[in-house]
């Protein structure tokens, strides 16, 4: 084997990349690493800890909050308050922004948005879990982060990436440079580089879909469900459908083999179930930096500039030529809203 390269050592080279860089960032992507062993931890005896099941409480997205959800939450919580280059924090699990308190003195000059246990319903049953998070600059000029720090469209993003707790643990992220994936080894507790470069293939043979929904997606999603399960040799049709239920797994495993995956609306979630700010933005960044495509359908992700914090947004993302059928479909067969208001 030859030398291995830790996530540590990596992020230290990179920052050249970054001319004024004083290693905020630096500290920022070390800090994640940290919280995210502390959770790998935490996941992989999750069976012999008290640590399965659900709080009883119900979180502002009126879902049952598991006691892992939380408990990871207070993991990157904590490891992203201590090192004073973040000002503020916002998560799947609080409702309002979260102010660090020691960064008025350190003026800190991010803010990081946080899902810091996605799959939830995957906890106890063994199946790869994640976090994601996406890092901005912040827009306030002093004082504690605020809310708007948060509302920038994701074309604003400094960094996003991933953990996934999965057969391995891996860490992917990237800060516009490109996507590198880290693999833990757990014997020296270390991420190691193990993906250099990740590049999603330009069109893939996997869709991932809660097809259980068919009956509530919009007609373009219908026929592009269809279009994949038709025959056909030149594009090595039919596809096979692959959904685990945890956004961060299917993702992964679409952008390694290629594949799309699709949340639409329906008629549960009528403005998609995936939150733009710390689910939909961090993983569009990530796919187009691989050479692929997010798209809510009719705009590109990164370009919608959010409203508030847990605002929800269609998600169709992955390899280009699928995302661009799926637009195409949907251009073609739904019902445009001022038509369908009438
Ligand atoms: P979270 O556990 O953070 O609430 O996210 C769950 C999300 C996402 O990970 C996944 O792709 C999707 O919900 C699954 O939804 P369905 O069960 O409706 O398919
Ligand atoms: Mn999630
Ligand atoms: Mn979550």
């Amino acid at each position: 084997m030859g030398q291995v390269k830790t996530l540590g050592e990596f992020i230290v080279e990179k920052q050249a990349d970054f001319q004024y860089s004083k290693g905020e960032l630096t500290r920022l992507l070390s800090d994640i690493g940290i919280a995210a062993k502390i959770v790998h931890r935490e996941v992989n005896k999750a069976g012999l800890a008290d640590i399965l099941g659900e709080t009883g409480d119900v979180n502002i997205q009126g879902e049952n909050v598991k006691k892992l959800d939380i408990y990871a939450n207070k993991q990157f919580i904590a490891a992203l308050s201590v090192g004073g280059e973040c000002c503020a924090i916002a998560s799947e699990e609080n409702e309002e922004v979260i102010t660090v308190d020691n960064s008025v003195s350190t003026s800190a000059k991010y803010v990081v948005a946080l899902d810091p246990l996605d799959g939830s319903s995957n906890i106890d049953v063994n199946v790869s879990i994640g976090t994601i998070f996406s890092i901005y600059r912040r827009t306030s000029l002093s004082g504690p982060g605020t809310l708007e720090d948060f509302l920038q469209p994701g074309t604003e993003q400094v960094a996003a990436g991933y953990v996934i707790y999965g057969s391995s643990t891996m860490m992917v992220y990237t800060t516009g440079k490109g996507v590198n994936g880290f693999t833990l080894d757990p014997s020296i507790g270390e991420f190691c580089l193990s993906h250099p470069n990740m590049q999603i293939p330009k069109q893939g043979k996997i869709y991932s879909i809660n097809e259980g929904n068919y009956v509530h997606f919009p007609d373009g999603v219908k026929k592009f469900i269809k279009y994949c399960q038709e025959e056909d040799a030149a594009t090595g049709r039919p596809f096979s459908s692959r959904y685990i239920g945890s956004a961060v797994a299917d993702f992964h495993r679409n952008l390694i083999k290629g594949g799309v995956f699709l949340y639409p609306t329906t008629s549960a979630s009528p403005k998609g179930k995936l939150r733009l700010v710390y689910e939909c933005n961090p993983l569009a960044f990530i796919i187009e930096q691989a050479g692929g495509k997010a798209s809510n359908g009719s705009k590109r992700i990164m370009e919608v500039t959010p409203t508030s914090l847990h605002q929800r947004m269609p998600l169709f993302i992955g390899s280009r030529d699928m995302v661009e059928k799926i637009e195409e479909l949907l251009a073609k067969h739904s019902i445009p809203a001022a038509k369908a208001a009438k």
